[in-house]
C-alpha cells in the first residue's frame, strides 16, 4: 500500500503558487486550512505536513526584499496552531508540524507535541529540522548558521531528552479512581535528571505519555550526519530527488543504515516529494506546467534557491554555470540542483527560473500517467509513498483527490478507508514502548 502525505505551506504557496489563477487567496484565514484538511481527509491522506522556517529569508543579496516581493519563503504562520486547527475539523487525518531543534528547548517541544497527540487521539507528527539559514540564527542571538556537526549534535541530545520526557509517564500512570480518590500512581512517573552537554532537564514532563508513545518523527536531512540521524530516530523520511536512480540509491542507503542500527527497515517509511500537474493527457498537462512555470521570475526562483542553500547567488554570473558551493544549508536540495543543472547544462538564471516552479518527481500527465509513475517509483524500491506538493491550493489537492486517488484505489495500491485511528496505525508503524529512546540514540 502506498502512503500519502501532503506538503502545505502555512502561508503563500510557493513563488508561483499564490499567483496561479485558481489559487485561493485566504492563506491567513482559518477557513483556508479547514478546507484543505477536509479535502485531504476525504482523499484518505495519511497526513498533512507543514514546513517552517524561523525567519524572512534574506539570503539573496543579503536583503529580505526579494523574499517579500515574490512571496518566496514568506510569510509563514506558526505550524503548530495551524495543525491543531486542521486536526479539530478531521478525525483520521494525521497532522505534522515542523519544529526546529536549533532554537527551542526540548521540554517545550516535548510538551507541545504530547499535548497535540492527546488532543488528536494520536494523529500528530513532528518534522525534526536543524534549520539552515543564517537569517534564522540571527533571530536567536547567533551571528550565523552553526556548523552542521554542531546542529546535529544538538538535535541528537534534543531527541534523547524529548523522547525520555515522553517516557517519563508510564502508559498506566493515571488511575483517576473516584472512589479511592487516587488520581495517579507516583511510582509510574519518573524524573529524567538529564545532565548533558547542551541541556539540563529534570523532568518529568507535565503531560502524560502520548497516545502514540512518541508522535511520528519525520526527518529530511540528506547529508551524511542527516541520514545517520534520520535512520536512527525517524519513522518517516521526507526527501526530494531529481531522478529515479538517485531516489533508489537514497532509499537503499537509509534503509540499510536503519538495519545496521538494529531497526526493522520497514518501520522507516521513505516519502519523496512530488508535485503533480494533472491534465486530460500529457500534452494538456505539459501546457499547464508551462503556464505555471511562466508565473515565476528568475529573481523569485533564485531567492527560493538562495535561502535553501543559504548562499548569496547574486555573487555569480547569471549567464554562467553555478560554481561548486562549499557550505550549503540544505544538502539535499543542493544535490538535486547540481544533478539537474549539469544534466540540462543550465546557467544560474535558468536554474532560478526552473527552481522557482520546480515540480519534483515528474508527475506531469493524466491521472493515469501519474498513478503509473507513483507505482513505478514504489515498485522500483525508491519510495514507500509520496509527500504531495500542490502547485496551488486547495485546487491542486482537490484535483489529485478527485482523479489520482481513485485511480490508485482502482489498482489496489491505495486504501479505500483508513486502517486505524492513529497516524502510526495508518502508516503501519509500531507504537514505541517505554524506553525505546535507548535503542534509537547514537
Ligand atoms: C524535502 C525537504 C524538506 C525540508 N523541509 C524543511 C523545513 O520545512 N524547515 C526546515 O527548517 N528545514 C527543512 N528541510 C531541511 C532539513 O530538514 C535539514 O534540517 C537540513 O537539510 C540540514 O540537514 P542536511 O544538511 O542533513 O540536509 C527540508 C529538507 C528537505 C530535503
Amino acid at each position: 500500500m502506498i502512503h500519502l502525505g501532503a506538503f502545505l505551506n502555512a502561508g503563500a504557496q510557493g513563488t508561483a503558487g499564490w499567483r496561479h489563477p485558481d489559487a485561493a487567496p485566504g492563506f491567513l484565514t482559518a477557513a483556508h486550512y479547514v478546507r484543505i484538511a477536509q479535502v485531504l481527509e476525504q482523499g484518505l491522506f495519511d497526513f498533512a505536513f507543514v514546513p517552517d522556517a524561523l525567519a524572512v529569508p534574506r539570503s539573496l543579496g543579503g536583503s529580505f526584499d526579494p523574499a517579500v516581493k515574490w512571496g518566496s519563503g514568506t510569510p509563514r504562520l506558526d505550524p503548530v496552531p495551524v495543525i491543531s486547527l486542521m486536526a479539530a475539523v478531521t478525525t483520521r487525518l494525521g497532522v505534522a508540524a515542523t519544529v526546529s531543534t536549533g532554537y527551542h528547548e526540548p521540554y517545550n517541544v516535548a510538551r507541545q507535541f504530547a499535548t497535540i497527540d492527546h488532543l488528536t487521539g494520536g494523529r500528530s507528527g513532528w518534522n525534526v529540522v536543524t534549520s539552515f539559514q543564517d537569517a534564522e540564527a540571527q533571530n536567536f542571538g547567533r551571528p550565523k548558521l552553526p556548523p552542521r556537526p554542531e546542529r546535529y549534535a544538538r538535535a541528537e541530545e534534543f531527541l534523547e531528552v524529548t523522547t525520555r520526557l515522553w517516557d517519563s509517564w508510564a502508559d498506566d500512570a493515571i488511575v483517576a479512581d473516584k472512589v479511592s480518590g487516587v488520581f495517579g500512581r507516583p511510582e509510574a512517573v519518573t524524573a529524567i535528571d538529564h545532565d548533558g552537554e547542551r541541556f539540563r532537564v529534570q523532568g518529568p514532563l507535565s503531560v502524560p505519555r502520548p497516545p502514540q508513545g512518541y508522535p511520528v518523527i519525520i526527518q529530511a536531512g540528506a547529508s551524511e550526519s542527516g541520514r545517520d540521524f534520520a535512520a536512527r530516530w525517524a519513522d518517516v523520511i521526507f526527501c526530494s530527488h531529481e531522478s529515479l536512480a538517485s531516489a533508489i540509491a537514497f532509499y537503499i542507503d537509509v534503509k540499510s543504515r536503519a538495519a545496521a542500527h538494529g531497526r526493522d527497515p520497514d518501520q522507516l517509511k521513505i516519502l519523496p516529494a512530488a508535485t503533480p500537474v494533472i491534465g486530460r493527457d500529457v500534452h494538456d498537462a505539459l501546457a499547464r506546467h508551462e503556464a505555471f512555470a511562466d508565473l515565476v521570475s528568475v529573481e523569485a526562483g533564485l531567492s527560493r534557491l538562495a535561502y535553501h542553500v543559504n548562499v548569496d547567488l547574486t555573487a555569480f554570473d547569471p549567464d554562467g554555470p553555478l560554481p561548486p558551493l562549499e557550505e550549503v544549508g540544505v544538502e539535499g536540495h543542493y544535490r538535486e540542483v547540481v544533478e539537474f543543472a549539469e544534466r540540462e547544462r543550465l546557467t544560474v538564471a535558468q536554474i532560478g527560473r526552473w527552481y522557482g516552479a520546480r515540480t519534483e518527481g515528474s508527475l506531469i500527465g493524466s491521472a493515469s500517467d501519474i498513478a503509473d509513475t507513483i507505482e513505478q517509483w514504489v515498485d522500483a524500491g525508491a519510495a514507500d509513498g509520496f509527500v504531495i506538493q500542490a502547485t496551488h491550493v486547495p485546487a491542486a489537492f482537490e484535483d489529485f483527490v478527485a482523479t489520482v486517488v481513485p485511480e490508485l484505489q482502482r489498482r489496489g495500491r491505495f486504501r479505500t478507508a483508513y486502517e486505524g485511528d492513529t497516524l502510526r496505525e495508518n502508516l503501519g508503524l509500531k507504537r514505541p514502548g517505554q524506553g525505546e529512546w535507548k535503542a534509537r540514540r547514537a
